[in-house]
């Protein structure tokens, strides 16, 4: 698989087969997005794997959202993985005060991604996730309260096969040549 193919592979799976994950799948997953880039190299992440089942629908029951059926799906999910945001380093910790913009957000987005990327590889499907309790969720997973979630990502077998058509803004309105032209 090129990467054009696997990019429009992966796509956000929200009803998943009840078979369990290999760990070794999750953990190259992980490894995946170990390899990331990061500002300053900071690699300000911490991948929590929440595979134990009471656990799991613990943390997966706390990204529902009230009154609808949004992230229901999570339940059917055999793994949740929750995403923490570590300290910065000292030189990616100016960089963002100096230039006023948060680099963990942006690091941990392309970890996320390269995760999921690795995942559609290995025919795991996922679901990024940032709707979620994360006051709960922290306590669930003993996350010492100074620190925050950037996001929790289900993880499990898709139950179809067959991949959607992705709906895209086209490429003529999200990129221009040498100036800003929208
Ligand atoms: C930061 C972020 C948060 C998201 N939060 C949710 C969420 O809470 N629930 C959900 O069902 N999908 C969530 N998504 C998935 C997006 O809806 C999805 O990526 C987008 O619609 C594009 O579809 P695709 O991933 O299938 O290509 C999130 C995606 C990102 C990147």
């Amino acid at each position: 698989m090129n990467f054009i193919e696997l990019a429009n592979k992966r796509y956000s799976v929200r009803s998943y087969s009840d078979k369990p994950v290999e760990k070794e799948k999750i953990l190259r997953c992980v490894e995946a997005a170990r390899l990331s880039p990061s500002a300053c190299n900071s690699q300000p992440w911490h991948f929590i794997i929440v595979d134990d089942v009471e656990l799991k629908n613990k943390v997966a029951k706390e990204s529902f959202m009230a009154l609808s059926n949004m992230n229901k799906f999570t339940l059917d999910a055999p793994v949740m993985i929750v995403l923490v945001i570590e300290k910065k380093n000292m030189s990616s910790n100016i960089g963002s005060f100096l230039k006023n913009k948060d680099f963990s957000l942006i690091d941990i987005g392309i970890a996320a991604e390269h995760f999921c990327l690795q995942a559609a590889e290995e025919g795991l499907g996922t679901c990024m996730l940032g709707w979620f309790n994360e006051k709960v969720v922290k306590k669930l997973l003993s996350i010492p309260k100074s620190k925050h979630i950037g996001l929790l990502i289900s993880l499990g077998y898709p139950k179809d096969e067959s991949f959607p058509d992705k709906k895209r803004k086209p490429i003529d309105d999200i990129c221009s040549f040498n100036g800003y032209n929208k």
